[in-house]
C-alpha cells in the first residue's frame, strides 16, 4: 500500500510569551492512499495541531513530516504552496467561508490560484458543488443566506474542487445538527470511496464510526487505535 502521510515523532512546542506549551509530544503516524481515518480525543489533546502540520498550515519543531512521499521540511515556499493548492483539501469546523465573495466565487477560489480560465472554474465548482451534496441555486448566493450545514456543503466543494488526493477535516460536524451531520458524512464516504484519503477530527463517536480506524490521541501523543462500530455511525443511527 502506497503511504501518502507519514509523521516520524513530530513534536510541536508554541512559544508565547515566554510561556511554552507542547501541542504534540512525539507523534507517528502512516496514512495509506485511500484510508478514512478518524483522530479523537479531549479538548486541547492536539488534534488541530496534527491536522494542521498534515495540512501544511504550520511547521513541526522536531520530526519529519512526509506528504506523498516528500519530506516537507526539504520543500521550498513554492513547492509547499503548490502541495497545499493541489495535494491537500481542509475542511474547518467553522466552514471559513468568505462572505463578500458568492458561493461560487468560495468554491472557484483554489482554481484561481492556479490560474484556470473562469470557464472550466464555473464547470468545475458546479460538479464540486454537486459531489458535495449541494444545490446549484446557491451558486449566486452570500454563505451568510445559508444555514450551517449548506454552507459546509460549500467549505467541502471548496476542498475538493480542485480534486486533491488528501482531505482533512477538522469537525466538520462540530456546528451542524444531526441530519446534516448525516449528509456531511454521506459525502465524505462517497469521495472516500472514490478514491481520496480522508483524515477527520471529531469529537462525535457516531461520526468516528463511520471511518475505518480511530486514532486516540491524548496529551499530544496517540495513545490507542480504535476499531470503529459502523452499526453506530451516524448515517444509520440518524433516519
Ligand atoms: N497557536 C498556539 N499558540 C500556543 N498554544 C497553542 C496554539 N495552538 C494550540 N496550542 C496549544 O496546544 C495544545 C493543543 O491544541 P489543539 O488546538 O491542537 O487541541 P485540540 O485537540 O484541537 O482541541 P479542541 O478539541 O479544543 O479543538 C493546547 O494546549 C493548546 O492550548
Ligand atoms: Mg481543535
Amino acid at each position: 500500500m502506497e503511504e501518502v502521510i507519514r509523521l516520524e515523532n513530530v513534536v510541536k512546542i508554541y512559544r508565547t510569551g515566554g510561556v511554552v506549551t507542547y501541542g504534540l509530544r512525539g507523534v507517528n503516524l502512516v496514512v495509506y492512499r485511500g484510508e478514512f481515518i478518524a483522530i479523537m480525543g479531549p479538548s486541547g489533546s492536539g488534534k488541530s495541531t496534527l491536522l494542521n502540520i498534515v495540512g501544511l498550515l504550520d511547521r513541526p519543531t522536531k520530526g519529519r513530516v512526509l506528504i506523498c512521499g516528500e519530506d516537507v521540511s526539504r520543500m521550498s515556499s513554492k513547492k509547499l504552496a503548490y502541495f497545499r493548492n493541489r495535494k491537500i483539501g481542509f475542511v474547518f469546523q467553522h466552514f471559513n467561508l468568505i462572505n463578500r465573495l458568492t458561493v461560487l466565487e468560495n468554491i472557484e477560489l483554489p482554481l484561481v490560484a492556479r490560474g484556470m480560465p473562469r470557464k472550466y472554474r464555473i464547470e468545475l465548482a458546479k460538479k464540486a458543488l454537486i459531489m458535495a451534496g449541494g444545490d446549484l441555486s446557491w451558486l449566486p448566493k452570500r454563505p451568510n443566506q445559508l444555514s450551517g450545514g449548506q454552507q459546509q456543503r460549500v467549505a467541502i466543494a471548496r476542498a475538493i474542487v480542485g480534486s486533491p488526493e488528501i482531505i482533512l477535516a477538522d469537525e466538520p460536524t462540530g456546528n451542524l445538527d444531526r441530519a446534516s451531520a448525516k449528509i456531511v458524512m454521506q459525502t465524505f464516504l462517497k469521495l472516500n470511496r472514490a478514491g481520496n484519503t480522508i483524515v477527520m477530527v471529531t469529537h462525535d463517536p457516531e461520526v468516528a464510526n463511520c471511518t475505518q480506524k480511530i486514532y486516540v490521541i491524548r496529551d499530544g501523543k496517540i495513545v490507542a487505535v480504535e476499531e470503529p462500530d459502523p452499526s453506530r455511525c451516524v448515517i444509520e443511527t440518524v433516519k
